[in-house]
């Protein structure tokens, strides 16, 4: 079972990007974690550049690979000003029309629980582009870092909890595709 992970975030001591090295570690047997670095190298969105005859920049086409080679996709992306950052609104609307999130199982993470403006925007963004938002495996944590270090795990067990529910559901959509 693989899982592409994806943090909004590009601060080097970004908790978003710890939540889901977190996640990578608790990982439930059979299942691997593997964080996207590269949304910082994606041009900003222009249809134009997905004209016909345009080709797709290979940030861009990374991430679509990577998106399609994966079981699902673990989100977790702070909120800057009451909107979905930046950074993972754009590499979003570069995956819109290849339509790669169509049916894909997605899960949201959060590192601060007041960022609920932000995770509601991010659950609309994704409906619309017709992915399988597994809400039961949904996880706001506060990671919280003091005095310049960073934090360790404050709730390993509620992450594996999060972490076995995404697992159920791919095990019960495997088993009714075999059907
Ligand atoms: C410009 C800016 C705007 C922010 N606006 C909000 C906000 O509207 N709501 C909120 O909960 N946090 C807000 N924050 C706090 C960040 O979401 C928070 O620090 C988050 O942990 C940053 O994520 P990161 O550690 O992964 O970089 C803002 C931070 C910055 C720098």
């Amino acid at each position: 079972m693989q899982v592409l992970a994806l943090a909004g975030s590009l601060r080097a001591a970004s908790m978003n990007r710890l939540m889901l090295a977190m996640a990578a570690e608790c990982a439930p047997v059979g299942m691997k974690i593997d964080i996207f670095d590269g949304l910082g190298d994606f041009p900003l969105f222009n249809p134009d550049l997905e004209a016909p005859g345009c080709v797709e920049p290979a940030s861009v086409a990374r991430l679509r690979l990577a998106i399609a080679g994966a079981d699902a996709v673990l989100i977790a992306s702070p909120e800057y000003a009451h909107g979905v950052s930046g950074v993972m609104k754009n590499a979003l609307d570069w995956m819109v029309a290849n339509g790669v999130f169509v049916g894909k199982p997605v899960v949201l993470w959060n590192a601060s629980p007041r960022a609920s403006i932000a995770l509601a925007a991010l659950r609309e963004t994704l409906s619309v582009m017709t992915a399988d938002l597994v809400r039961e495996a949904e996880l706001c944590l506060l990671i919280q870092g003091r005095d310049g270090l960073l934090p360790s795990n404050p709730d390993p067990l509620a992450m594996q909890q999060a972490l076995l529910k995404l697992k159920a559901r791919l095990c019960e959509q495997a088993a009714a595709s075999l059907l």
